[in-house]
């Protein structure tokens, strides 16, 4: 594992934002980052990493003890530019001293906002409205063309896995007049009751919402929590909004059940398999599809970015991580 790298070196899987790769540069620590379009491969990633004291990485990479045991007994920090953490091995990086950071609270309102724009879009059909025009269909005005769910005044929203991001949800619906349920530790909270939120469990939340919105992160016991069971116990008429992890959803289950009618519709930033979607989603008209750009806001990104280097920052000049991953 032999290597020439100067100490302190950061190495970034991707093309850091202006702004933070400005901040990076002021603080003297040499780098190394990844300028492909798509991703930097992971056999690169197991050679770029060699010798290196700081990783910043997206939540498309893998960073397994593999990674780790690459870059060697220098790496000291591990900054995902992301929230969830699930990419990451924490008990690897544990095992060996490695600080583990994310970039939790910058990115709560871009990703309600799509959320919002998910669920309206997917409510009142407007993808499937747009393609009709565009593909030349006579129409005059009439009753039932394009009827869709009312969002307004009396709706039920249910988030699962209440959080910081759930309640920025909650802040839009309430302005929409929503009816919100939730659970998650938060449900119970004084902020939750401010906002008129009623704590259920998931079988009443899936029972009684018109939508669903998913804002848990992705760990074991979240792994496919929405399955081919609980699609069923939602209401016909109810749609699915995931903006967390697509592994949240067991998604062969979700195709079918939207196929079959078991729910009324679906809008998705994120899939299973990402960057796959599976085929039969695509395939259907009651879907609104997203390439997983939840946080896909130019101040947004630069607000992680930064965030990502103040951590690496940090923790390689003997400072605890600003936003460590309790792990
Ligand atoms: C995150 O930060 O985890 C989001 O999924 C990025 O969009």
């Amino acid at each position: 594992m032999g290597t020439e790298r100067a100490a302190g070196h950061v190495h970034i899987t991707f093309e850091l934002p202006a702004l933070a790769a400005a901040e990076l540069a002021a603080t003297g620590l040499p780098t190394t980052f990844y300028a492909g379009p798509t991703g930097e491969p992971r056999s690169a990633i197991l050679e770029s990493v060699r010798g290196a004291s700081g990783i910043v990485c997206m939540l498309s990479d893998r960073i397994d003890a593999e990674v780790m045991d690459a870059a060697g007994p220098s790496l000291k920090v591990v900054a995902n530019y992301a929230v969830g953490y699930d990419n990451i091995d924490l008990a690897a990086a544990r095992e060996r001293g490695i600080v583990v950071s994310n970039t939790p609270g910058v990115l709560d309102n871009a990703t309600a906002d799509l959320t919002l724009a998910l669920l309206l879009a997917t409510a009142r059909r407007v993808v499937e409205a747009d393609r009709f025009l565009r593909a030349g269909n006579d129409w005059t005005w009439e009753p039932d063309l394009f009827v869709g769910l009312d969002v307004s005044g009396g709706a039920t929203l249910g988030i699962v896995g209440l959080g910081r991001i759930g309640l920025a949800v909650a802040r839009r619906a309430a302005a929409f007049d929503m009816r919100i349920i939730a659970t998650g530790s938060r449900a119970s909270s004084p902020e939750a009751a401010a906002l008129g939120i009623r704590a259920v469990t998931l079988p009443e939340l899936l029972a009684e919402s018109d939508v669903v919105s998913l804002h848990c992160p992705l760990t074991a016991s979240t792994r496919h929590l929405i399955g081919a069971p609980e699609l069923r116990a939602m209401k016909s008429s109810a749609i699915l909004i995931n903006t967390a992890r697509g592994p949240i959803v067991d998604e062969v289950a979700l195709v079918e059940a939207l196929r079959d009618g078991e729910i009324g519709g679906a809008g998705l930033d994120v899939y299973e398999w990402e960057p796959s979607v599976s085929a039969g989603l695509l395939a259907l008209p009651n879907v609104v599809t997203a390439p997983h750009i939840g946080s896909a806001g130019i101040a947004t990104r630069e607000r992680m970015a930064s965030l990502a280097v103040q951590n690496v920052a940090a923790v390689l000049a003997g400072l605890g991580a600003v936003t460590p991953v309790d792990g």
